[in-house]
């Protein structure tokens, strides 16, 4: 974990509890934003509930998607129609089901030569969103950026003993050999740029992820311990997930 500050653990009783408590904190992030909002999904699988839940009542009427702006945090080397893309997923169980202008949806492109191509055009896509090529810390890019932990303590595609855990001056960078399943390469926001948000949180399900986040949040050196936020630092956990010295959270109206 990173020294600047210790993170916001919030351990929900279950899944569903976890999902709702995550659809209200994009929205609490959402209606405390400017005029142009930018929030930053992750992919896998753990989010693809959060994503139909804010697709439905209440959050579908409440979120202005016109202010909306999506990006990712990572994604894979793959056409957005294949199964593993993180842009197939976020279109398929939100995006694509609520009126959010086409020009605020934000993809990597996958449909050029390489990753790092990709990554270099994204890149680009995210400097032309804030205006400038230099990331201000007290400006940051996103106002929320989801992101995942993996069972080997990565997070975007950030993994283990990767040259991009190193990377400082870029925003985006291009992963030829993915450390977990799916084995595509993979583009994916460096430490940078994930920092540059009023909030970063993790979202994190499931019994066999419990050992991973204990050790995370106990400060062994995963890729994971390493993100930090320029704003908050939010863990959002099921019980499941959670190691025992976590209560789990009153749920908040
Ligand atoms: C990816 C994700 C990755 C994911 C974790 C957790 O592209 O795979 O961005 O970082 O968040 O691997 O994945 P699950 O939610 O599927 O466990």
């Amino acid at each position: 974990m990173s020294t600047e500050k210790e993170p916001e653990v919030l351990v929900a009783s279950d899944l569903p509890a976890l999902i709702e408590k995550g659809a209200r904190r994009v929205m609490a992030r959402i209606t405390s934003g400017g005029p142009k909002i930018a929030i930053c999904l992750t992919g896998g699988s753990t989010p693809k509930p959060l994503y139909r839940r804010l697709s439905e009542e209440p959050y579908r009427s409440k979120i202005p998607w016109d202010k909306v702006h999506w990006f990712w945090g990572d994604d894979r080397f793959v056409p957005h129609d294949d199964e593993r893309s993180n842009a197939g997923m976020a279109r398929a169980a939100l995006l694509d089901r609520v009126p959010v202008p086409a020009a605020n949806i934000h993809t990597v492109r996958t449909d050029v030569a390489n990753a790092h191509e990709a990554a270099r055009l994204y890149e680009e896509d995210l400097k032309r969103f804030y205006g400038q090529d230099r990331l201000d810390a007290d400006r940051p890019l996103f106002d929320l950026v989801l992101t995942g932990l993996g069972g080997d303590g990565h997070t975007a595609s950030l993994f283990p003993g990767n040259s991009s855990l190193n990377e400082t001056k870029r925003w985006v960078v291009g992963i030829d050999e993915a450390g977990l399943a799916p084995f595509v390469p993979r583009i994916t926001l460096t430490f940078a740029a994930l920092a540059s948000t009023r909030e970063l949180t993790f979202l994190v399900s499931g019994p066999d992820k419990r050992d991973v986040v204990d050790r995370v949040l106990s400060g062994q050196d995963f890729p994971a311990t390493r993100a930090h936020s320029n704003g908050n630092l939010v863990w959002m956990l099921d019980r499941s997930a959670a190691p025992e010295r976590y209560p789990t959270s009153r749920v908040v109206p």
